[in-house]
């Protein structure tokens, strides 16, 4: 899935998706929490809450979500919306106290979707993401309490 995404969707993301980040995702399973979500046999998006693992932060996750857009356009369908409830409902499951995630404050749907499944804006890192557009960006932090 990620060697296909299209230039839109990294747009306010952080690349390269290679074989080796990729690895490294996934090779720490047991520390995340993750959700594919599948046409057929096809993953078409992915959700994963990384958890910590020094004891201060045992029980806070960092979150990330991607929805294909190639094959198919999967995003703007309410997929973004079930995923993000799916990982909040396991995070309770795992008795975490906290997901937060960062995002770039250009990406209005992503902002709007966090927002709406209950995540706050805490802070805001000023101009801290330089875009495709040779200019820097905010990016917010947000944080949602299980
Ligand atoms: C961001 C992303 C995960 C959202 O998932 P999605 O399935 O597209 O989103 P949904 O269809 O569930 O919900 C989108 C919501 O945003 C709204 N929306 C769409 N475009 C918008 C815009 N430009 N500004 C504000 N809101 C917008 C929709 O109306 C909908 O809200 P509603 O349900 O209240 O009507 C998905 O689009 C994606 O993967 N984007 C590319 C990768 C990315 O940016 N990932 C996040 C990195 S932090």
């Amino acid at each position: 899935m990620y060697a296909g995404l299209s230039q839109g969707t990294l747009r306010w993301s952080m690349p390269p998706y290679n074989r080796q980040r990729i690895e490294r995702w996934t090779s720490n399973i047991e520390n995340a929490i993750v959700l594919v979500a599948l046409d057929n046999n096809r993953i078409v998006g992915h959700l994963q809450i990384s958890i910590g693992t020094s004891p201060p932060f045992r029980a806070t996750g960092d979150l990330f979500i991607y929805l294909h857009k190639d094959y198919q356009d999967y995003q703007n369908l309410g997929l973004g919306a079930a995923l993000m409830s799916g990982g909040i409902r396991a995070a309770r499951d795992r008795h975490l106290h906290r997901v937060e995630l960062t995002v770039v404050a250009d990406n209005r749907r992503a902002v709007h979707l966090y927002e709406k499944v209950g995540f706050r804006r805490e802070g805001v890192k000023r101009e801290n993401y330089l875009g495709e557009d040779g200019k820097y960006h905010d990016e917010i932090i947000m944080g949602i309490l299980l």
